[in-house]
């Protein structure tokens, strides 16, 4: 039987350079897409998927992060006081079980990989997720949720994956793809940034994993890849080598790339559009100012 993935790995210890002044003091995942950080996203979407323990790897100026699963009994209490039952109850959402998260660090950035292998001692030998924050994903069924669903099943390892245009395709890590059945491919092979003359598809990985403990040995062994960063890339695409049990899973629903500025704005738009209280005066502002560009031109 293939047991349960209920842990899931949130690395989030890269330096966000691409919002650079403001990740100097702000952790990207903080950043608000409406009126919810980045990682409140991701951990909804965890929870949906039936994930019980979260596994942070983060880095020096963090905190803001950890402050944000705390409790905040002086917040609370306040609130009660003005008997705000409807705050009280959305600030319930970021609070997390005792013992359910865990913090671990990475000294260096020296990779998503290398941020992964650093929670290989909580993972031991069971199955686990990987989920990047700053992909958000809107969908009837929580990407996640999703995958799990197909894990169970199949075992082995899932990656997410979705066509993305050919001139892009490169900053992904893209798929080499056999045999497809309905939303699951077999994956033949996997490359990190290829040079464009190099991309076997434009099917691209994008940041929702679900993994073997084998994906930790091989990161255990694995040197430095593209960009002199340790890629988690390239230790799926050794286990490929040696098993056949990794696949790639199209995902339904529209995947958001926060992690860049356009991508933000973009999930601004939707996300703030897709909010009842916020949709008719938003809407109306987005087509006033539609209006102007045009007439501009
Ligand atoms: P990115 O490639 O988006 O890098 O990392 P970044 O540092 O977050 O942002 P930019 O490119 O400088 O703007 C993808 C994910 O991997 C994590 C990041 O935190 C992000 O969630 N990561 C990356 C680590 O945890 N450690 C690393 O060494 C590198």
């Amino acid at each position: 039987m293939v047991k349960k993935v209920t842990k899931a790995i949130f690395p989030v210890a890269g330096l966000g350079t691409r919002f650079l002044p403001a990740t100097k003091s702000i952790p990207k995942e903080i950043m608000t897409l409406v009126d919810r950080p980045l990682i409140q996203y991701a951990i909804d979407e965890a929870r949906a998927a039936g994930i019980k323990e979260f596994i942070f790897v983060t880095s020096r100026g963090k905190s803001a992060l950890e402050d944000y699963f705390d409790s905040a009994p002086q917040l609370e209490a306040e609130l009660r006081k003005k008997g705000k039952d409807d705050l009280l109850d959305i600030l319930k959402t970021t609070t997390m079980d005792s013992g359910a998260i865990a913090y671990i660090r990475q000294q260096k950035p020296l990779g998503l990989g290398h941020a992964v292998w650093c929670a290989r001692r909580l993972i031991g030998n069971e199955p686990f997720a990987v989920m990047l924050p700053d992909d958000v994903i809107a969908g009837d069924v929580p990407c996640l949720a999703q995958m799990v669903e197909a894990h169970a099943e199949t075992g082995g390892n899932i990656v997410a994956a979705m066509e993305v245009p050919r001139e892009k395709a490169s900053a992904y890590g893209l798929l080499d793809v056999g045999e497809e059945n309905g939303p699951l491919l077999s994956v033949k092979g996997m490359v990190e940034k290829p040079r464009p003359e190099d991309a076997p598809s434009n099917l691209a990985v994008i940041g929702r994993y679900i993994l073997t403990p084998n994906i930790m040995k091989n990161l255990n062994r694995i040197k430095a890849g593209s960009g002199g960063e340790v890629q988690l890339t390239d230790a799926i695409a050794a286990e490929i080598a040696i098993s056949d049990d990794v696949y790639g899973y199209r995902f339904r629903g529209h995947r958001f790339d926060c992690g860049s500025k356009a991508g933000f704005l973009q999930a601004t738009v939707a996300f703030g559009l897709a909010r009842e209280d916020l949709r008719d005066e938003f809407s109306e502002y987005i087509r006033s100012v539609a209006a102007q560009e045009t007439a501009a031109e």
